[in-house]
C-alpha cells in the first residue's frame, strides 16, 4: 500500500481538492487497493469541517464527490503513516518539517515542484479562483502518479 498525504494551511480548500482529485484518478486507474489518499492542515482552525463551498462546487462540476470529507490537523504520527507528504506551498512545507521534526526528509516536498510550474498552489481562500487552483491540482496529481510509478519500479 502506498500512502499519500496532502497538506495545506486550513485543510478546507487546496489539500482536500488534491485529495479528492487524486482519489478520483486512482479509482479510474483501478488502483484504489494500492494507493490510499488523505489530507490534513498545519493549523487547527477548521478541524471537523467539510471542504470550503468553493472547493465542493468546483469538484462537483467535474463529477468528483467530497462526501464525508472532514478537516483534520497534521499529527506527529503522520510521518511514519505516509510515504508521500505533499505541501501545497512553501510555507506549508516549512511548517510540516517543523511539526514532524524532519528538517530534510525527501518524502516531504512541495506539490508543484513535481511539475514545470515549480511554484506554490495559489490559495483560493484568498484568490477566489477555484478554477485556477483546480487546473494546477490536476496537473500536480498526474505528476505525482508518474513519480509513484517511477519510484516503485
Ligand atoms: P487552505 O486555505 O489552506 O487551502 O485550506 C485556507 C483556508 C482557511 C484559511 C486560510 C487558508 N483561514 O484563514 O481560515
Amino acid at each position: 500500500m502506498i500512502r499519500v498525504l496532502f497538506v495545506c494551511l486550513g485543510n478546507i480548500c487546496r489539500s482536500p481538492m488534491a485529495e479528492a482529485v487524486m482519489r478520483d484518478l486512482v479509482e479510474k486507474l483501478g488502483l484504489s487497493s494500492s494507493i490510499k489518499v488523505d489530507s490534513a492542515a498545519t493549523s487547527s482552525w477548521h478541524i471537523g469541517e467539510p471542504p470550503h463551498k468553493g472547493t465542493q462546487k468546483k469538484l462537483k462540476e467535474f463529477g468528483i464527490s467530497t462526501s464525508g470529507m472532514k478537516g483534520r490537523q497534521l499529527s506527529f504520527n503522520d510521518f511514519e503513516a505516509f510515504d508521500y507528504i505533499v505541501g501545497m506551498d512553501g510555507s506549508n512545507v516549512q511548517d510540516i518539517r517543523e511539526m514532524l521534526r524532519q528538517p530534510n526528509h525527501p518524502k516531504i516536498f512541495r506539490f508543484l515542484d513535481l511539475t514545470p510550474h515549480r511554484k506554490d498552489v495559489p490559495d483560493p481562500y484568498y484568490t477566489g479562483d477555484f478554477q485556477e487552483t483546480y487546473g494546477l491540482v490536476v496537473e500536480g496529481c498526474e505528476a505525482l502518479l508518474n513519480k509513484i510509478h517511477a519510484d516503485i519500479k
